[in-house]
């Protein structure tokens, strides 16, 4: 069909028609207008595999799925550094998406990890915007080459799951220019996604739901957007001015009720139809071009299993390995420790968990190679899972084995979409049972599963080896084996930083929290960006990763020692494989302005390359380098902008490991823009590093005229002044609003028995909007229910006859 076709469609359909496009019908379709032929699309939760709940029909919160594989989740998928094995990951997840009857994969998410805390951070590729690109651009470029849509989400700066739904996420212009918005940009840029999900959160003082400047200035005025954009599940703020802002479908479905403010507000001349129908216009666009993407096809589920295996196997990351402690050879005595190798963390918590089509443990895999072994739980899995009788026998089983295998880390009650973490520790009883190993045998070789950086550093100097194999997906146990049998060689790097302790973060200062604002104080100073600029000793840095062999790097060639902004440059080194096995490497470029008259981080990713060598190969790798390397984000001038002078070009096998360096300078084209000085008002941006008394915060006014307008004050919320937009656990300060509380979450307590996540379930039920009864009950709870409990909580008069009315069903408005 072409546009013109489309057209005429939009031209037959009754405003009700049109304002019925831009919600949902059920949880995951939206709707068909059969008199025109407008089809339904359904969509399925990914991304580490598709999530395509059985048809059962109702509106419950996370139903059973189709079973799928399970693919490593995106903390682990960034670890490989592959972007070809992501597009494969991509392809066979398109693959199982039409066999199930999706056409649009809700995925990636390319959140930058703001802090190790944030719960959904195994969700999440990487603390750095170019990781992040990168990998959700292979990702959406497998997929859709396949011919199947995608949601590429949570746009943004949705950095934190506590009070996700309400919380203001404050962001000085360059922090989001640098920081939080390179991911989205450049995937838009070069991959066009089919559908953009917009965040929970405020950005600055607006909903990411009815943001103007983020789904239409930024979007598709400035980066070209074609597709549309849908809320996060029940994300919208306010419906008609989502439709100003570009905001195209609601989900999930609510039985219209917002559908209904849509017509009365083009009705009484508040919403113009025009922009009505440009939404409209895309959602029919959206809908059969959907249809076009069914396809009968079946499941390579062998295959793609296989995908999932090297995925595993790639982005696992051999974090220590002294005196070659891994491989474990075939013929030595060991004992493998811990509940996790029985029982393997393979996939995060949330709207991203997977029923999988099969799972391998490690032991299944040891099992299955014949291999001999004596286990041990070492722990319980539930909780902290301390138990002095398990670790006895543990030890009793470790004492005179060649090496004993620890599989410990980060359990569900740890981390999982709607809660953050509360510290990076693992389990005080794993902890515990590494030390009391060690008493009995110094081979101690640990094997980390979880979704984020851990504290390791009470132990990590004591035991010979460390592999984190992060979240392995549903045949990581087979991919553990292999690499700590030397079946395959460890090639992964951390996309992220293993700080030694939390609060050596300058972040940790400002995080989560609430309640009504988050304020990203340290700007442009995350992850690597914040330990390298300050000079911070961390536990294991970014873009850091063992192998079973050693790479030695040479020859490095600048194609100008000179260059005019926008010119043509590349860099080209060598890479040898100088050991005895094949493995690959993740060769590192980073940029460094040796001099510049506004704070920048010490260095910036700006290019890597995977490169796999037999041993003595050597290969020349060649990265080209644009201008947007070189620039920062100029907030005087509101563009890109390069200080004239020379960059250091930083090639390492680490952020910390610089192998090769090199100079160019660079001629800016614009050398008299104005440059913002912050020296006066915000020296501390200047020396972030941690000296002296500067361990304390960011002076609250330093922020501010970084921001460049007035802060909301962060103070808690009182009664006369809720809105439909607080939580629940916010109105619990009123009688009223404690009662809703308890009753829902002692509801909440008993639907979480039984469950894989009760964490979850509770949590995400304290946090959630009132406006949130009437999106997650399909609109059983009316909003003007919901604005009665609001006034009861406020203590309006009418607020009890309010709450009570909105149960009685609506008259449609009047003509
Ligand atoms: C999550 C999204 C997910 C959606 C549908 C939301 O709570 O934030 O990532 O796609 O639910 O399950």
């Amino acid at each position: 069909m072409e546009e013109k076709d489309y057209l005429q469609i939009l031209k037959d359909l009754t405003l009700e028609e049109k304002a019925s496009l831009c919600s949902g019908d059920t949880f995951w379709t939206t709707k068909a207008i059969e008199r025109v032929g407008i089809p339904s699309v359904r969509v399925s939760d990914g991304p580490n595999g598709l999530r395509r709940e059985k048809d059962t029909g109702g509106t419950n919160v996370m139903q059973v799925s189709e079973p799928a594989t399970c693919f490593p989740t995106a903390v682990t998928a960034a670890s490989t550094w592959n972007e070809e094995l992501i597009q494969e990951e991509g392809k066979a997840i398109a693959n199982e998406a039409l066999s199930l009857g999706v056409t649009t994969v809700l995925g990636p998410g390319v959140n930058i990890k703001r802090s190790p805390l944030c719960g959904r951070n195994f969700e999440y590729f990487s603390e750095d915007p170019y990781l992040a690109g990168k990998m959700g651009a292979a990702w959406i470029h497998g997929v859709q080459s396949e011919n199947v849509g995608v949601s590429l989400k949570h746009f943004f700066a949705n950095n934190q799951e506590h009070l996700r739904m309400m919380i203001d996420s404050i962001i000085d212009e360059r922090a989001m220019r640098e920081i939080y918005l390179p991911a989205f940009e450049y995937i838009v840029k070069t991959e066009n996604p089919t559908t953009l999900m917009c965040c929970y959160n405020r950005i600055n003082g607006t909903y990411g739901s009815d943001n103007k400047l983020a789904l239409t200035s930024l979007l598709r005025d400035e980066w070209g957007f074609k597709g549309i954009v849908m809320s996060d599940w029940g994300a919208v703020n306010d419906r008609v001015e989502g439709i100003r802002a570009g905001l195209d479908l609601e989900m999930p479905g609510n039985k219209g009720i917002n559908d209904k403010l849509i017509v009365k507000a083009v009705k009484d001349g508040s919403l113009s139809e025009a922009e009505l129908d440009k939404v409209a216009l895309r959602m029919i666009k959206f809908a059969f071009e959907s249809k076009e993407k069914e396809k009968q096809v079946e499941a390579n589920t062998e295959q793609n299993n296989d995908i999932a295996r090297r995925i595993a196997e790639e982005g696992a990351v051999l974090l220590k390995n002294d005196d070659k402690a891994l491989p474990i050879k075939p013929e030595q005595n060991i004992a493998v420790i811990g509940s996790l190798a029985k029982h393997m963390r393979y996939q995060g918590s949330g709207s991203s968990n997977i029923n999988p089509t099969h799972l391998t443990s490690f032991l299944d895999a040891m099992n299955e190679a014949g291999q001999a072994y004596e286990y041990a739980d070492g722990y319980k899995l539930k909780g902290d899972g301390y138990s002095k009788a398990l670790i006895k026998k543990a030890c009793k089983v470790a004492k005179d084995k060649d090496a004993v295998l620890v599989f410990i880390g980060l359990t569900d009650d740890y981390e999982s979409e709607g809660f953050d973490r509360k510290h990076i520790n693992l389990p005080d009883s794993h902890n515990t049972l590494i030390e009391e190993l060690l008493k009995v045998n110094e081979n101690i070789i640990v094997v980390l599963s979880g979704g984020s950086p851990m504290k390791i550093s009470k132990w990590d100097k004591k035991v010979k080896s460390i592999l984190n194999l992060y979240l392995g997906g549903q045949v990581g146990g087979k991919a553990a084996y292999n690499l700590i049998y030397g079946k395959v060689n460890p090639s992964g790097k951390l996309a992220e930083t293993f700080p030694l302790r939390n609060h050596d973060n300058i972040v940790s200062r400002y995080f989560p929290h609430g309640p009504r604002t988050v304020e990203y104080r340290e700007s442009v100073f995350v992850g690597y960006r914040y330990f390298d600029t300050a000079e911070k000793e961390v536990a294991y840095p970014f873009g850091f990763g063992l192998s079973y062999t050693q790479f030695e790097y040479s020859d490095l060639k600048l194609s100008a020692a000179k260059i005019n902004e926008g010119d043509p440059f590349t860099v080209s080194f060598k890479v040898k494989n100088v050991g005895d096995v094949a493995g690959a490497e993740i060769a590192q470029l980073y940029v460094s302005d040796v001099e510049s008259s506004i704070f920048r981080p010490k260095k910036e990713l700006k290019g890597f390359k995977k490169i796999f060598l037999e041993p003595g190969e050597e290969k020349e790798i060649t990265i080209e380098l644009n201008s947007r390397a070189f620039a920062y984000y100029n907030v005087l001038i509101k563009d890109w902008h390069i200080e004239s002078g020379d960059f250091n070009i930083l090639v390492g096998s680490s952020s910390r490991k610089i192998e090769l360096s090199g100079v160019v300078n660079v001629t800016s084209k614009n050398p008299d823009a104005p440059i913002p000085d912050y020296r006066e008002n915000s020296p501390y941006y200047y020396d972030i590093s941690e000296k002296e008394e500067q361990k304390k915060r960011i002076p609250h006014e330093q922020f501010a005229a970084l921001y460049g307008k007035p802060l909301i004050e962060n103070k808690p919320f009182e009664k006369g002044e809720f809105t439909i937009n607080n939580t629940i656990a916010q109105i619990s300060v009123t009688g009223f609003g404690k009662f809703l509380y308890n009753v829902l979450t002692f509801g909440a307590r008993l639907v979480a028995i039984g469950s894989s996540n009760p964490g979850m379930i509770i949590e995400s039920v304290k946090d959630l909007p009132i406006r949130g009864f009437c999106g997650f009950t399909g609109g059983l709870v009316s909003f003007k229910s919901c604005e009665g409990i609001v006034d009861i909580c406020n203590g309006v008069k009418g607020g009890w006859k309010k709450f009570f009315g909105g149960f009685k069903k609506e008259k449609e408005p009047k003509e």
